[in-house]
C-alpha cells in the first residue's frame, strides 16, 4: 500500500543545512508564478537558527534596539538579538556605543535593563564598573580586602568589548563580523528606493508599541510583504491600489501608488473620533491625485521601514528563538507633526490603527508557526501569487542564497 503522505527519516544523519536546502534552489529560482518556496523546517529548526546567525545575522548590519533606548546623556540600556547580548549607552558626550554584555572578568552579563543617569555600569559578581565608553575603571578588592590593584590585570587592556555601531531612522544598527561595507552603502538600496518621500521631516514621535509573535521571524517579514491577505486579515483597511512586490540583495519590499482617497481610507481606518488637526502629508503626496502612497521595505534581516503617505513606522523584528521573535515598532510623522499638541490624537489614531493590525497578524503567524512540522512531514511547500507575492518568493530566494553560499 502507498504511503500516505511523504514522511520524513528523522534517524538519518543530518546533513549541513546548506546542503540540505540545494536541492530546493532549482523550483525557488524559477518565475514566481511557477516557483514552489522552501520547506518548512527553515522556520523551526534550530540548526538553521544557528546557520543564519552565521550567515546572514553576523554578516551584516541588524537593527537592535532604537536611540531613543538612549535619548540621554548616561542613559543605558539592554539590547539582546538571536543570542547575542548587548549593552547600549549614551555617555556624556553624547554618542551612542554599543558593547557586548559581558565583564570581562570572569564574563557574567554586567546589565540587566534600562537605567537613566548612569556613570558607570557595575557588574554584579564582584562589582567590576565601567564607563559608559567601556573603560575598565574599578576592580574592587582584587588583591584582598581593600586593595583595589594586582599585578597581571591591566585595566587599559580589559575594557568592555566594542561592536561596529552605525545609525539610521534612529535604529541603532551593529555589524558582527565587521566586514559588511559601511552602513551608508549598505542601506544604499533601500535609501534610493525611499527618495519620493523626504525622509529627512520624518521626526521620531513618542507614540510606539511592542509586542511578540510566537513565530520565526521569516514568518514575520513574509506577512509583511505581501498584500494579498489585507481583505480577509484586514477587512478595516481599504484597496491597495496599484500595488508591486520587489527586492533586491538586501531588501523586500512593497509599494503602492493610489489617490488620495483610497490613501485616506487605508491608513486612517479606526472607529475613533476625528479629533484634533490632520496629519500633514510628505510633500511629493500633498499635490493631490494618485501618487506613490506607501513603501514599505524590510532591510535584511529584518528592520522594516513603511513609508506612507502622512508617517513612517520604522519596526525592528528582533529574532529571540526559533519560535518567538519580539517585534518593536516606532512612529515618525512630517515636521512638527511628530511633536506638537494639535496633532497629539491623529498621531494616537494612527499608532492604534497599526496595533490592530498587528495584533490581527499575530495569530496567523502563530499559527503558521504550529502548521511548519505538519508541512515538513507531508512534504508540501509554498506556491506564490505572481501578482501579490514576488516579494515574498523573492526573500526566500535572498534567504537560500545567504545560507547556501560558502561559509
Ligand atoms: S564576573 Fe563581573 S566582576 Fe566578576
Ligand atoms: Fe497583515
Amino acid at each position: 500500500m502507498d504511503a500516505p503522505f511523504q514522511t520524513v527519516d528523522r534517524s538519518a544523519p543530518v546533513p549541513p543545512v546548506a546542503d540540505r536546502l540545494k536541492p530546493y534552489l532549482a523550483d525557488l529560482d524559477r518565475p514566481v508564478g511557477e516557483a514552489v518556496g522552501l520547506p518548512s523546517w527553515i522556520y523551526f529548526d534550530p540548526a538553521v537558527f544557528e546557520a543564519e546567525r552565521k550567515t546572514i545575522f553576523s554578516k551584516v548590519w541588524i537593527g537592535i534596539a532604537y536611540e531613543s533606548d538612549v535619548a540621554e546623556p548616561g542613559d543605558v540600556a539592554t539590547a539582546d538579538y538571536a543570542g547575542w547580548r548587548f549593552i547600549v549607552t549614551r555617555a556624556e558626550d553624547g554618542e551612542v556605543r554599543v558593547f557586548y554584555n559581558l565583564c570581562r572578568h570572569r564574563g557574567m552579563a554586567v546589565l540587566d535593563g534600562p537605567r537613566h543617569q548612569q556613570r558607570t555600569l557595575s557588574c554584579p559578581w564582584h562589582m567590576w564598573s565601567y564607563d559608559l565608553k567601556g573603560r575598565l575603571i574599578g576592580t574592587p578588592n582584587i588583591g584582598g580586602t581593600g586593595v583595589h590593584t594586582t599585578p597581571g590585570i591591566e585595566r587599559g587592556e580589559l575594557g568592555l568589548v566594542p561592536v561596529r555601531t552605525g545609525r539610521w531612522m534612529g535604529v541603532i544598527f551593529v555589524n558582527i563580523d565587521g566586514k559588511a561595507p559601511p552602513l551608508a552603502e549598505y542601506l544604499k538600496p533601500t535609501t534610493d528606493r525611499l527618495r519620493a518621500f523626504d525622509l529627512s521631516l520624518a521626526r521620531e514621535s513618542d507614540e510606539r508599541f511592542e509586542t511578540h509573535f510566537a513565530g520565526n521571524w521569516k514568518l514575520a517579514i513574509e506577512g509583511g510583504v505581501e498584500d494579498y491577505h489585507i481583505p480577509f486579515v484586514h477587512k478595516q483597511l481599504g484597496p491597495s491600489g496599484d500595488f508591486t512586490g520587489e527586492g533586491c540583495d538586501t531588501y523586500v519590499g512593497i509599494a503602492c501608488r493610489r489617490s488620495m482617497d483610497i490613501a485616506a481610507v487605508r491608513y486612517a481606518a479606526t472607529d475613533a473620533p476625528k479629533e484634533g488637526a490632520p496629519l500633514p502629508l510628505f510633500p511629493h503626496f500633498a499635490g493631490g491625485g494618485s501618487a506613490e502612497a506607501s513603501v514599505i521595505l524590510s532591510t535584511l534581516p529584518a528592520t522594516l521601514v513603511a513609508a506612507v503617505t502622512d508617517h513612517v513606522v520604522v519596526s525592528i523584528f528582533i529574532p529571540e528563538s526559533p519560535e518567538r521573535t519580539r517585534v518593536r515598532r516606532r512612529f515618525r510623522f512630517v515636521g512638527d507633526a511628530a511633536t506638537d499638541a494639535a496633532h497629539a490624537a491623529a498621531r494616537r489614531r494612527m499608532r492604534d490603527a497599526w496595533a490592530v493590525v498587528t495584533d490581527q497578524d499575530g495569530p496567523i503567524i502563530e499559527r503558521m508557526q504550529l502548521q511548519a512540522p505538519l508541512r515538513d512531514e507531508v512534504g508540501t511547500r509554498p506556491r506564490f501569487s505572481p501578482y501579490w507575492e514576488p516579494a515574498v518568493h523573492h526573500f526566500q530566494k535572498v534567504i537560500a542564497a545567504r545560507l547556501t553560499e560558502a561559509a
